[in-house]
Order: C-alpha cells, then sequence, then structure tokens
C-alpha cells in the first residue's frame, strides 16, 4: 500500500490520483489532505479512501501524523511553489501540479529548497512523456533531422474559453498564458531540441477577445444578450463551439481585468533562443474552437524534419536528401495523449525506489524561467536573458 498526502485535493489531482496512479497501482490510498475546503475534497476521495482520511491543518502536523509515502500537490496554481518548497524539507517522492511557480520570487526560493534536498519530483508535464513526443525525440536522436537547428510549437487551444470563464481567468492567480500554458510546450521544447532556452523575445495581445465592459459578476442566466451572444450556454450547445455547457461568468467582463491591471492574453508568441545555438518559436492562441485544434512541434535540421501533431495523433519524418517521407500513427484515447498515465508510471516507479523522473524539479523550473522571460519580454518589448538551472 502507498500511503499518499495531498495538498489540495482539487478537480486535477483527484483525477490524476483516481484514473492514473491507481491505473498503475491500485494499491493507492489518500491518507492525508492538506486543503481548507474539506468538504469539497472529500466530495472528490474514491469512496475507499473516505472512511480512513485525515484532514490536517499543515504539510508539517502531516508528515508527522500520517505515516505518508509520498506526497502530492494539486492546488492552484500560485500555492505550487510554497507548497513545494516545504516539501523539499522531507524525504518523499512529490508529485507537483504545474506551472511549478508564478513569480521569480517564487522560482528563486524553490530552487534554493531543493538545492541540497533529497526530495524527488515528477513535475507534472504529461506532454514531454507522451508516447508521441518521446518517439519524435528518439527519431531526432536517431539523426532523423541531423542537428536540430530549428523548432516550431504551436498550440491552437480550443478549450480557450476556460482561461477566461472558470477559476483560471483570476490573474493574480494564474499570472497569465505563459505560465498557464506554454510551461508545458516550452518544456517539451526544450527536451525535443535536447538544449535549454537561453533567450526569449515574446509578445501578447490581451483585452481584443475576451474581457470587456460587461458588468463584474455577471453571468448567462442574468444576461439579456443570452439569446444572441456565441458564448451563452444555449449558443455554445447549438453551434457545437465547446466550453462550460452551464451557467458562466461571462467571458467579456470587466472582472477578467485589463491589459493594464493584468488579464490572460487572448493570444501570445515567442522567439526562443536555445544555448546550443538553435531556435524556434512558439504561439499560442486561446479563442480557436473546434477543428482549430492543434497542438505540436516541427524540428527541422540540415538533414530532416520531425513533426507531430497530438490532435491528429501522428508523427511525421521527411528525409529531405531521400525520396522517402513515414508517417506514424499512435494509439488514442489517453489522458493528455497517453502522458498522465506516464507520469503515474514514474512517480510510482520512485516510491518503489526504482527509476528517475523524467520531469524533474530542474525542468520544472528551465520551464518557469522560461516562461517568466517570455511574459517579461511581452510586457517590455525587450529580449530577456532566461536564469539558467544546473540541476
Ligand atoms: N498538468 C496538467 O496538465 C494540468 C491539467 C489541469 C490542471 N492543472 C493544474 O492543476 C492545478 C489545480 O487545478 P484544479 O482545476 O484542480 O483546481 P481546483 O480548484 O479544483 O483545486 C485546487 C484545490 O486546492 C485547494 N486549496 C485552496 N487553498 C489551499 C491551501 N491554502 N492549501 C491547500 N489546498 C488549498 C482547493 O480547496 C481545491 O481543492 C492548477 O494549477 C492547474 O494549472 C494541470
Amino acid at each position: 500500500m502507498i500511503r499518499l498526502g495531498v495538498l489540495g485535493h482539487g478537480g486535477r489531482i483527484s483525477g490524476v490520483i483516481k484514473h492514473c496512479l491507481r491505473a498503475v497501482e491500485p494499491d493507492v490510498r489518500v491518507v492525508g489532505i492538506v486543503d481548507p475546503d474539506e468538504a469539497g475534497a472529500r466530495a472528490r476521495l474514491d469512496e475507499r479512501d473516505k472512511a480512513d482520511v485525515a484532514f490536517y491543518r499543515n504539510l508539517k502536523e502531516m508528515a508527522r501524523q500520517a505515516r505518508l509515502d509520498a506526497l502530492a500537490v494539486g492546488t492552484r496554481c500560485n500555492l505550487h511553489a510554497v507548497y513545494a518548497a516545504q516539501a523539499a524539507a522531507y524525504d518523499l517522492p512529490l508529485y507537483l501540479e504545474k506551472p511549478i511557480a508564478t513569480s521569480m520570487k517564487q522560482a528563486t526560493a524553490l530552487e534554493r529548497a531543493f538545492a541540497k534536498s533529497k526530495c524527488q519530483v515528477v513535475v507534472s508535464f504529461p506532454l514531454r512523456v507522451s508516447p508521441l513526443c518521446v518517439l519524435a525525440r528518439e527519431r531526432i536522436e536517431e539523426g532523423a533531422v541531423g542537428s536540430p537547428q530549428h523548432v516550431l510549437g504551436v498550440n491552437y487551444v480550443p478549450y480557450g474559453t476556460c482561461y477566461f470563464d472558470g477559476w483560471y481567468r483570476d490573474y493574480s492567480i494564474t499570472q497569465g498564458l505563459f505560465l498557464q500554458k506554454a510551461t508545458h510546450d516550452f518544456d517539451y521544447m526544450m527536451y525535443l531540441m535536447g538544449s535549454p532556452i537561453v533567450r526569449v523575445m515574446a509578445m501578447a495581445t490581451k483585452g481584443r477577445v475576451f474581457g470587456g465592459k460587461k458588468r463584474a459578476g455577471l453571468v448567462c442566466s442574468k444576461c439579456d444578450e443570452a439569446d444572441t451572444c456565441l458564448e451563452s450556454p444555449q449558443n455554445r450547445k447549438r453551434n457545437l463551439s465547446g466550453g462550460a455547457g452551464g451557467d458562466h461568468p461571462c467571458v467579456f467582463g470587466k472582472d477578467i481585468g485589463t491589459p493594464v491591471t493584468g488579464m490572460n492574453e487572448d493570444s501570445s508568441s515567442a522567439l526562443l533562443e536555445f544555448a546550443s545555438g538553435a531556435h524556434g518559436a512558439y504561439t499560442q492562441v486561446f479563442y480557436s474552437r473546434r477543428d482549430a485544434a492543434t497542438r505540436g512541434a516541427t524540428v527541422s535540421g540540415y538533414l530532416g524534419t520531425v513533426s507531430f501533431d497530438w490532435y491528429t495523433n501522428q508523427l511525421k519524418r521527411v528525409r529531405h536528401h531521400a525520396p522517402f517521407t513515414d508517417v506514424t500513427k499512435a494509439g488514442e484515447g489517453q489522458s493528455h495523449f497517453g502522458g498522465d498515465y506516464e507520469l503515474a508510471v514514474d512517480f510510482i516507479n520512485l516510491v518503489k525506489g526504482k527509476g528517475e523522473s523524467r520531469t524533474p524539479i530542474w525542468a520544472g523550473l528551465r520551464s518557469v524561467y522560461s516562461c517568466l522571460a517570455a511574459k517579461e519580454s511581452a510586457e517590455t518589448g525587450k529580449a530577456v536573458a532566461v536564469r539558467q538551472v544546473t540541476g
């Protein structure tokens, strides 16, 4: 039996535990939780955990009393670094949600906390470990492109309204969508290129699609434009345009923030320089819908091009100097394209004392520092050097 303690037993981490960790190791039990919303956290537990779980006021108390084998942090973004820095003091494997920090202050504190820590971390970066991305990296290592010189990463998000009508609209928690979303993409792009990002130039557009002048607190059921608004539940349903199907906060509301006070962006892009000397570009768009969904990368070098897309779920390898192109199709139907299962395998292996994390704390920090550089660059219009980590 694996005794797991959870800090913030919310929607995402409870799903990871129920559907991924337990798929790998059925005998994972949630024995301790730190979460101020005890009723909500309890409701998300599996039946088998409800009787025995204990709630604690803080990590120290839980670590002392719950005889833990492992920890998981599943709070919202702004608390990941706070709890992870505390967890660094314990020799317990840690499953840590992304982004692992939302400010330079938090990230450098985390870097210090882990400098001498024995705590092994699986950062929740499912894309990097998804079989399709791993296959792309294998092709590149085999020499499919020669030396990788360029990468293009694209992310046309078909469910982007959640960043404006769900809790993610709160900029004070997310600090924008480089940290929230691109943290995955920058991470897997560094993995594919086999090299860290060292410099970023970025741009973001805000308040041109989402946000606006509708009154704070407005929800569709109280709005007299719901019959014509493309974002009302009835029109999302009618147009098959996706997003929350129930009553929800207005995506054109004042309370989303403004470009001056801070708000999530409609779209953002970054030019990336890698330590290897290669460069790349990344773009993310949050108002795309339906079949516009695209997420993946194209890596090229003199000898060839390797590209893949998680939505079409296939990888293409083009030989530049021979008349052959291969297309490889991946299996379907898995959470985060199979990446969540792979993370679970890594985490359970760590708890059992075998194997290593493929997404350690240093990968999380490299990504956060790249995202913070992108955020700063978009705000200042200047190229920003990325803080480097050695771990
Ligand atoms: N890795 C991925 O691919 C992926 C996918 C989805 C979400 N996420 C990340 O997961 C995180 C959680 O998202 P969610 O939708 O599950 O949120 P959520 O609101 O459902 O869960 C957050 C939980 O934290 C609890 N909490 C609040 N304050 C706390 C405190 N001081 N101490 C302990 N617990 C506290 C809340 O009560 C809640 O149970 C987000 O940061 C999000 O970015 C990651």
